[in-house]
């Protein structure tokens, strides 16, 4: 199984980068392949919602943008498992993110035939409240939200703050773990 954990801090060593390595090291421990792209390292754009709001991810399955989102799309349409994984900020998941979902859902219908690429596809989604914990449940149901639009597979929502970080990153790894057994051969 080739699984894809994303993340969208700009802190290479914080508590959200905690998480992504605690599922990327269980990954591995199980045999799976993984590879852990930062969104904050990449040139995503927003969406500018082009042709009254239907661009050509609407038909042609791919955004008209030229950065770096393209690449990444086909990446993501080509694995197996997700783990999405992002600082609560304001009680939604970081800009990065949102502006990455954004372009993504409207690409759902990504394979060649026209289906969605992310159908029944078993994701985790972790969400990283740092500061007072506020707003973790907020940030969990818009990453829910977004997984019932692509009709991905809900595996887990994990809410880690920095008063249970000790055994919810052991959570993150389990959970991992758990995905990568349970559904590799799905
Ligand atoms: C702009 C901004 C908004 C934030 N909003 C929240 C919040 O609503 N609730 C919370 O618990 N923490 C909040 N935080 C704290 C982050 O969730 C915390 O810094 C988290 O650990 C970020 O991940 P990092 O460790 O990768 O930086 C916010 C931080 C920033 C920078």
């Amino acid at each position: 199984m080739r699984v894809l954990v994303v993340s969208s801090s700009p802190n290479k060593d914080g508590l959200t980068a905690a998480c992504a390595r605690a599922a990327v090291e269980a990954i591995r421990r199980a045999g799976h392949q993984v590879r852990e792209i930062r969104l904050n390292d990449l040139d995503i754009r927003h969406c500018q919602a082009c042709n009254k709001g239907w661009g050509s991810c609407w038909d042609k399955r791919q955004c008209c943008q030229e950065d770096d989102f393209g690449a990444l799309h086909r990446e993501l349409v080509a694995a197996d498992a997700y783990v999405w994984v992002t600082p609560v900020y304001f009680g939604e998941p970081s800009e990065s993110m949102k502006a990455f979902l954004d372009r993504l859902r409207r690409c759902k219908r990504s394979t060649a035939d026209g289906h969605g690429a992310f159908i029944n596809k078993p994701m985790i989604a972790v969400a990283a409240a740092g500061g007072s914990g506020n707003g973790i449940v907020s940030c969990l149901s818009c990453l829910e939200r977004w997984i019932r639009h692509v009709s991905g597979r809900k595996v887990d929502f994990i809410g880690v703050t920095r008063f249970n970080r000790a055994y919810k990153l052991a959570q993150i790894a389990r959970a991992a773990e758990f995905m990568v057994t349970e559904f590799s051969s799905a």
